[in-house]
């Protein structure tokens, strides 16, 4: 017995001993996740293999992908109805409309999901409505500074961005770049008898930088593994692409390409019957539609465009090539130069598609994906060189309130999840981890959550890197990454994972987990008899006694069972994208759902402890804070030293052509279609790589295009 009970004094001492590392060896994490993020100047964009390296790459000519994929963003053909990608992603690459932005609560499951509410002004809001400065915040309070403050208004309604109007596809137009489509009244988005475009449910975010992102997307859906025809990834089974073989014959093979998350994103929108496209158009008739056309055949093109230029028609119109020739200078002969026929189109008087269309989506993904990959902004003053033996680092061009503003933003744990040169850790791991030391991506993590502060009982919860829940609204109204792929699979790696800790089914996604690489062990909350040895191990463990260890499954099964998931807790729902914080200062409406007008509001969201309390809010650092008038100041100056003067100003990469953007309605019918609202339009000037000229002066924050 005396023996027994010396052993069991010898293992608490153990322990004890494991535990006082383990503090030490967390608050080092915790510490290193204070430091100032580095430059994005030099940082390696993740590399897609196959694409453009090995002895035979898909892309033959990368200028000629890269013009093509600046073509293909820019041409207001690629819609149904006139949306381009930069319809939304015109300003600092995000939109900066201020009309008919305005969007139910789409994903909110009860009744006045439907409905819109009176903005905060006091207008009727809903469709073709302006927005004023007065309507944010979208949630109000008496105290900005006071989370418990009286709420002075509140609505599930989100800013977003104006895409199509209701239609139904029946067949392209070949003298036309509006396809044949007939008007469907739409539930929602109406004015009287009248139909109006359909707004996003949800924020759009800036394109610059995103090629630097893991997975694209507030919820993270477009996967990092591009299948050549959908956003899923491999999770799409039947996804292919057609691949003319030696002997001449051409056969259907699966593809995946790593990283390459945009051209997953890419292909998403011209087939999204609310952003650009006729309900049930494909990809083969957005093909037979483009491969024949002129590029920006109705659009102007800067003479000195950086991309564009040598294609220039003499008119200063369009493109003097087809959107064929240059899918042919582009890529691979495989890909396009089958002669079978890929099925008929709906119209039966059609000829058959052939293999350049039915490749169309391969094509357009991929040739987006190498354009935005060029939208990288750099040159800021956070981008200068760091001024020397200071800790934490500060870059030599802040200025003095910046400079403060750093510190503020260092110690109120905002770089934790703002990390890395992007300023978001889902950035791809090797990019916010520049020396990374993972065994795996650790794209999977357990964190320290706040949660055990106010008596939730959980310290620990697993979360997707790079994907929070900070309670901007409620979890109800949009699961974010909670949410399910159109297979029915959870869409983030945490719930795999846990799958797998229940069952041994192995992830969807092709990622490794190790436990080995979680910043918090499960032995921090699990007793050592309520865990096995981790099986799934693979390359390097550092301390295996502490790391590689997982709950045993009777364990887990009881911990689900209990409210918030127990110790088992995956904080996914209503988690969103961490952002990158880059061009922060031109890219307002802020949030998933463009509830915050201004920097300022930012602020005193963060430090009041954010707006609800969801159940996965625990999983965060948002939580109250002191602040005081002055370091609030130089927070949001610090935020603008995030600004590229290129970005600003339009200067190349960020230079474009010419674009007519349909904003907000008039009140009378369309002329060419009386089921429709008339549209109002924006022209943004084409626009060559020395940038925007004092007479259009530099792009400007979204709140000073706003009346009161
Ligand atoms: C009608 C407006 C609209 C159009 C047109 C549109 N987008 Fe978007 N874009 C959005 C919205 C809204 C989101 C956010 C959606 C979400 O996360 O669920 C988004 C997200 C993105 C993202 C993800 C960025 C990130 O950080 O997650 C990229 C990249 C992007 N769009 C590129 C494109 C490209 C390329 C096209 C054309 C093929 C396009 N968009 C067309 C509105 C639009
Ligand atoms: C727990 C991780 C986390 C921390 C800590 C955090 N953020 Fe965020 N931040 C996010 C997420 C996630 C979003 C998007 C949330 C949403 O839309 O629902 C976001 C959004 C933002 C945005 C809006 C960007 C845009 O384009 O919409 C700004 C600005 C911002 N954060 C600044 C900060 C500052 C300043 C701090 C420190 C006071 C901070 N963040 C701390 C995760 C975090």
């Amino acid at each position: 017995m005396n023996k027994d009970h010396n052993f069991s004094v010898f293992t608490k001492l153990l322990h004890l001993l494991a535990l006082f590392f383990l503090i030490l060896f967390l608050s080092y994490k915790v510490a290193a996740d204070g430091d100032t993020p580095p430059s994005l100047q030099g940082i390696i964009m993740p590399v897609t293999t196959g694409l453009l390296d090995g002895e035979t790459p898909i892309v033959v000519n990368k200028t000629a992908a890269i013009q093509l994929g600046k073509a293909l963003f820019w041409d207001t053909a690629v819609g149904s109805d006139g949306m381009a990608c930069a319809s939304c992603h015109f300003h600092a690459g995000a939109d900066a409309r201020i009309q008919n932005q305005l969007s139910t609560g789409a994903f909110h499951k009860t009744p006045t999901g439907l409905t819109f509410e009176k903005t905060a002004s006091g207008s009727n809001g809903g469709v073709n409505y302006t927005l004023k400065t007065s309507d944010f915040p979208l949630y109000q309070l008496t105290d900005p500074t006071n989370k418990d403050s009286a709420v002075l208004f509140n609505t599930d309604d989100v800013v977003s961005s104006a895409g199509v109007f209701s239609r139904n596809f029946n067949g392209i137009n070949p003298n036309d770049t509006q396809d044949n489509c007939a008007s469907v009244k739409d539930k929602v988005f109406h004015a009287g008898t009248l139909n109006t475009r359909k707004v996003q449910a949800r924020q759009a975010p800036s394109v610059i930088n995103a090629a630097f992102n893991f997975r694209n997307f507030w919820d993270g859906r477009a996967n990092n593994i591009f299948n050549g025809v959908s956003a899923f990834g491999v999770r799409d089974v039947k996804a292919g692409i057609w691949v003319m073989q030696p002997d001449g014959t051409t056969i259907k093979q699966a593809i995946r390409l790593e990283n390459a998350s945009l051209a997953s994103q890419a292909v998403a929108p011209p087939l999204n019957d609310s952003e650009m496209s006729c309900t049930q158009r494909t990809f083969f008739d957005v093909g037979r539609k483009l491969l024949v056309r002129q590029p920006l055949a109705a659009q102007e093109v800067h003479a000195e465009d950086s991309v564009l230029a040598n294609l220039r028609n003499k008119s200063g119109i369009g493109l003097n090539t087809s959107y064929n020739n240059l899918i042919k200078a582009a890529f691979a002969s495989r890909y396009w130069s089958g002669k079978e026929d890929f099925g008929k189109p709906k119209d039966a008087k059609a000829l058959p598609y052939n293999h350049a269309e039915a490749n169309f989506s391969f094509f357009f993904g991929l040739a987006l994906q190498l354009y935005q990959q060029t939208l990288v902004s750099d040159q800021t003053p956070f981008d200068t060189p760091r001024i020397a033996g200071t800790y934490p680092q500060i870059p030599q061009g802040l200025n003095e309130h910046q400079k403060n503003g750093l510190t503020v933003f260092l110690n109120a744990h905002c770089s934790i999840c703002h990390r890395g040169p992007t300023l978001s850790s889902a950035a791809h791991p090797d990019v916010y981890n520049t020396n990374n030391a993972f065994a795996s991506l650790s794209l999977v993590n357990r964190k320290t959550i706040n949660g055990a502060f106010e008596g939730k009982g959980v310290a620990q919860g697993i979360i997707d890197e790079g994907y929070f829940n900070t309670s901007v609204t409620p979890e109800e109204n949009d699961p974010g990454l909670g949410g399910t792929d159109p297979f029915g699979n959870p869409l983030s790696f945490s719930e795999q994972y846990l799958k797998k800790l229940l069952n041994g089914s192995p992830l969807i996604d092709p990622i490794i987990v190790n436990s080995c690489d979680l910043d918090n062990p499960f032995l921090t909350d699990y007793k050592n008899n309520e865990l096995i040895d981790d099986p799934y191990i693979t390359g390097n463990c550092d301390d295996r006694a502490l790391y590689a260890k997982i709950p045993k499954v009777s364990v887990l099964k009881t911990e689900l069972k209990k409210t918030n998931s127990g110790r088992a807790l995956v904080a996914v729902k209503g988690a969103f994208k961490v952002p990158s914080l880059r061009n922060v200062e031109l890219t307002a409406p802020y949030m998933h759902n463009g509830s915050l007008l201004t920097l300022e509001q930012v602020v005193d969201f963060y430090f009041r402890g954010g707006n609800f309390k969801n159940n996965a809010h625990f999983a965060t650092l948002v939580f109250q804070q002191p602040i005081t008038t002055e370091e609030k100041a130089d927070l949001v100056a610090f935020l603008k030293s995030l600004t590229d003067e290129r970005v600003r100003w339009e200067r190349a990469p960020f230079d474009h052509p010419q674009i007519v953007i349909p904003h907000g309605h008039g009140t009378r019918p369309d002329t060419k279609n009386s089921k429709q609202a008339e549209d109002l339009f924006l022209t943004i000037p084409a626009v060559g790589k020395n940038g925007r000229d004092a007479s259009l002066g530099a792009l400007k924050a979204f709140d000073s295009y706003l009346e009161p």
